[in-house]
């Protein structure tokens, strides 16, 4: 082989390693671990209440990724228009947000839940945990990006929606 020629493939190796160092340093996954890590982090805490387990719903991964991809010049913590799903929303700085760490924040508020008055803790949020535990909720679809800015922006989307207000989510 020429001396240009090997070069060039160490070039290209040292390229592809560059590719999937970033990769992990993303906490980029691949699109089939990333769907097992969303489902796996959600169905642990519906498991733990006694609710069925969520499955992946192509149609709600679709939108969430659309919608995503509208947040990657601002990041901003914004819902989607329209109210068409149940939707948990996550922005974090930088982009070492493995998915079970970010969903991790939003299971977390089951500590500020209170079930008997079917209430959160005053002055905080727990109805992402809510949606997430949701019985009637079947399926779900969520994306994860990279927003220009360097941050993470993570949108999850339940059909059929929960927190309707008054109701229990199970
Ligand atoms: C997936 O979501 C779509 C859109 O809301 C809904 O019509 C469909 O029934 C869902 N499919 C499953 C398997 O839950």
């Amino acid at each position: 082989m020429a001396a240009s020629s090997l070069l060039l493939t160490a070039f290209f190796a040292v390229s592809f390693l560059n590719v999937l160092a970033s990769f992990a340093n993303a906490g980029m996954v691949s699109p089939t671990v990333a769907v097992a890590q969303f489902l796996a982090a959600h169905n642990g805490p519906r498991q733990a209440v006694g609710v069925p387990p969520l499955t992946w719903n192509t149609t709600l991964a679709q939108f969430a990724k659309s919608y995503a991809a509208q947040r990657r010049g601002d990041c901003a913590l914004v819902h989607s228009p329209g109210y068409a799903y149940g939707e948990n929303i996550f922005w974090g700085q930088g982009r070492r947000w493995p998915i079970p760490n970010a969903v991790a924040k939003w299971s977390d508020e089951r500590s500020r839940y209170h079930y008997d008055t079917n209430s959160c803790d005053q002055g905080a949020d727990c109805t992402h945990y809510t949606q997430m535990v949701w019985r009637t909720t079947e399926s779900m679809g969520c994306a994860k990006i990279i927003c220009r800015n360097g941050d993470t922006f993570i949108v999850c989307e339940y059909y059929p929606p929960g927190n309707y207000i008054g109701a229990r989510p199970y």
